[in-house]
């Protein structure tokens, strides 16, 4: 199968990875099978791209028509099944073992031979996935970053088990999807966490030992090497629990003490001080 050939493609999981993944693939021409389920992810998940495009139509990055079109190529449901003849799958669930395992395993029912399954798993280990499904060569991580519509970037990361067609059916993809990307080995991180999870846990270290206030180092980092965000500003937007749970496995894989978070992640993870979501994390975000 090459690039060309894949009209469809179908989304697992319409969380904020999936939702971003949905967007580029319905705007990259691709008709998009998304599937979640929880109905209300999938409201959620349709919302959310409708105002993204309808805020492009009004900063006239695209036409009306365009944005017609692009919502009218996603679909939603609750459903497997309909991921039936779809040639290529991204699959953003929850970062659980036995909940991707479950999906898997439905998947493996209904999924064509030839059908690529494209994980995008930030922290488990894309051989031992590739491990759970019935063709472990047609498996593959593309790690996307978030918000996925901006962020130029996909990790790919073959499994020890990847063909390697199916890693450069990953490449082809991600060209497609307008992004640029790089091949990685399956180890704890990638790339980019690798680098970016020790210095937000760090940067964690910093705040605990009274070095600097959150402000002063997100401002530290913006002003002082030219980063979108402080450390504190992109843990709220990502979720304060996301480089919490991240740390965890991370730890447990290579038991390096740089990796394991700090006891402040921890408790605002038990005082729900996820960042925006919440309302709370390093900083308030008062209801508009
Ligand atoms: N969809 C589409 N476009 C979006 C968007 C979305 N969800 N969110 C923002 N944008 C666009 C805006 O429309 C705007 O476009 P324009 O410049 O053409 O008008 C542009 O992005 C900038 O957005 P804003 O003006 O609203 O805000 P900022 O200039 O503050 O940028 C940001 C926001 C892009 C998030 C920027 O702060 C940034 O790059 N931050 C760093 C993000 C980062 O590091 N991400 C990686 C996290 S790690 C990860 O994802 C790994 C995973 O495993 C957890």
């Amino acid at each position: 199968m090459n690039i060309e050939e894949i009209r469809t493609v179908g989304v697992v999981g319409a969380g904020s990875m999936g939702t971003g993944i949905i967007q580029v693939a319905a705007q990259s021409g691709f008709e998009v099978k998304a599937v979640d389920v929880d109905e209300a992810a999938c409201a959620r998940a349709a919302k959310a791209i409708a105002k993204v495009l309808e805020r492009l139509v009004a900063k006239e990055k695209i036409t009306a028509d365009q944005m017609k079109e692009a919502l009218g190529r996603i679909s939603f449901s609750t459903d497997v099944n309909t991921l039936k003849d779809v040639p290529f799958i991204f699959e953003a669930v929850f970062e659980a073992v036995a909940v991707k395992k479950e999906f898997f395993a439905k998947l493996d029912a209904v999924a064509w031979d030839d059908t690529v399954y494209a994980t995008n798993t930030s922290s488990i280990s894309i051989t031992e996935m590739a491990s759970l499904v019935k063709r472990p060569a047609k498996f593959v991580g593309m790690h996307f970053f978030n918000p996925v519509p901006v962020m130029k970037l996909v990790e790919v990361i073959p499994a020890l088990q990847t063909e390697r067609a199916t890693t450069d059916l990953a490449l082809a993809m991600a060209k497609k999807l307008g992004k640029t990307a790089i091949i990685c080995k399956d180890t704890p991180g990638f790339v980019v966490n690798r680098l970016l999870v020790p210095y937000m846990l760090d940067a964690v270290r910093l705040l605990e030992a009274g070095v600097a206030s959150a402000e002063d180092i997100d401002t530290a980092m913006k002003l002082g090497t030219g980063m979108p965000m402080g450390p504190f500003e992109l843990m709220d937007y990502t979720g304060v629990e996301i480089s919490y749970y991240v740390g965890e496995i991370f730890h447990d894989y290579t038991k390096e003490a740089r990796f394991a978070p700090p006891g402040l992640l921890r408790n605002m993870v038990k005082a729900g001080y996820l960042g925006r979501k919440t309302g709370k994390g390093f900083y308030d975000y008062p209801a508009k």
